[in-house]
């Protein structure tokens, strides 16, 4: 009897947990990173992205390099809750349920060559972190002046409740190659400055933390006609294997990063997202889920297996017989292309990606992105 007893308290117990556990709720989403997840930083700090860059979703350049949507559109689509204003945008921005500090072209590391030299995004995400800690402050001062400036930023219980996402480090792996600099000696140099930004974030209320690692850079357009001049090695599906080494020792090392953390903070919540093999699965099944000719760049120039040309990128014009015309076009289809610009994914492959690692699937603890606060 008394056992019976216990085994009902438990089913019961068991089942309130499950259900209380239906979905989170995310009333705003915080976002850092690079052009992976840049929702208009860049664009509105030194110039848009040319078109054809929107073209499939949103029909005009949109601050994003992509013909469409990103997976953070995706992640805050799935919501319910606003596309990410860029906290650089100054024009009609809407930051009352997040905002995103991501600009292209960032890296964990300070910068300290400018963009306009070869360089990378000066807002690094050390930059980024410091944004945002007043992006906190302010808004709460800003909000109290009521009215429409109150409906524009974000209350101030949604700082603990937000979901914190990142996705960084893919600049960090070509700026290490390109400066020759060990690898061995870069990336726990960077590890040590996420963690540093993550305790900051923490420090501030942050509690949710959706960490994505980094993609298989050696499949990119822009990374293979690099290295393909210096007689790379390949794999079965024709991606570097050199770069995707590469970017496997940086996840490695994420991964043992986030594995500290979660000592280190034990009342958050850190999902890790393996990225990386959600978009290299994509890569070899390609054919199977409706993408041709996987490693070929759809908005680009030249032509031939790549379609790419380092001088020529997406959206440039070129004289043409005293004509100016569009160079770097986009292919006929970009529903089947995974590679946008030669650089980037197309919005078919963002939102492939995007259906794989919401599921949970590839993240650990195996949790779907809609449970991302562990309840
Ligand atoms: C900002 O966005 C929120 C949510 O979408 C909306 O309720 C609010 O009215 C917006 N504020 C302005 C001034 O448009
Ligand atoms: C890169 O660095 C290694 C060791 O530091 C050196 O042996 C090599 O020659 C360098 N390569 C280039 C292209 O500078
Ligand atoms: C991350 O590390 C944990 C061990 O700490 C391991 O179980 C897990 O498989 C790793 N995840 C990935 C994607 O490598």
């Amino acid at each position: 009897m008394n056992l019976l007893i216990t085994i009902l308290c438990l089913t019961l117990l068991l089942s309130i947990q499950t259900s209380s556990c239906r979905s989170c709720n995310f009333p705003a989403i915080i976002n850092l990173g690079d052009s992976n997840s840049d929702t208009g930083g860049l664009s509105a700090t030194f110039g848009p992205f040319p078109p054809p860059n929107g073209e499939t979703f949103f029909h005009i350049p949109a601050g994003r390099v992509s013909d469409g949507r990103l997976i953070i559109d995706f992640i805050a689509e799935s919501f319910g809750l606003p596309y990410l204003s860029a906290y650089l945008d100054s024009l009609g921005t809407n930051f009352s349920h997040g905002a995103n500090f991501a600009t292209s072209g960032s890296t964990i590391m300070p910068q300290r060559t400018p963009l306009n030299q070869g360089g990378y995004s000066p807002f690094s995400l050390d930059v980024q972190f410091s944004q945002f800690s007043q992006f906190k402050s302010r808004s709460q001062m800003i909000s109290k002046r009521g009215g429409v400036f109150k409906s524009l930023m974000p209350m101030e219980d949604y700082f603990s409740k937000a979901l914190y996402t990142f996705d960084i480090g893919q600049n960090d792996l070509t700026l290490l190659y390109v400066a020759n600099e060990s690898a061995d000696a870069y990336i726990p140099k960077a590890m040590e400055q996420f963690s540093t930004v993550v305790k900051g974030v923490y420090e501030k209320g942050g509690r949710y933390f959706w960490i994505h690692n980094t993609g298989p850079l050696g499949c990119l357009t822009y990374v293979l006609v690099r290295v393909l001049r210096s007689m790379p090695e390949l794999d079965s599906i024709g991606c570097a294997v050199v770069f995707n080494e590469l970017a496997q020792k940086f996840n490695r090392m994420l991964n043992q990063t986030v594995s500290q953390l979660r000592k280190d903070l034990p009342f958050a919540a850190f999902t890790y997202v393996d990225v990386y093999s959600a978009k290299y699965s994509l890569f070899t099944q390609a054919e199977k889920y409706g993408f041709e000719n996987p490693l070929r760049t759809c908005c680009g120039y030249g032509g031939g297996a790549y379609n790419f040309d380092q001088n020529v990128r997406c959206g440039d014009k070129g004289n043409v017989g005293g004509v100016e015309v569009l160079l770097g076009k986009s292919c006929m289809n970009p529903q089947r292309a995974i590679i946008w610009d030669g650089v980037h994914y197309t919005e078919a492959a963002n939102k492939w990606v995007f259906n794989q690692i919401a599921t949970g699937k590839f993240s650990d603890p195996p949790v779907p992105l809609s449970q991302a606060c562990h309840c």
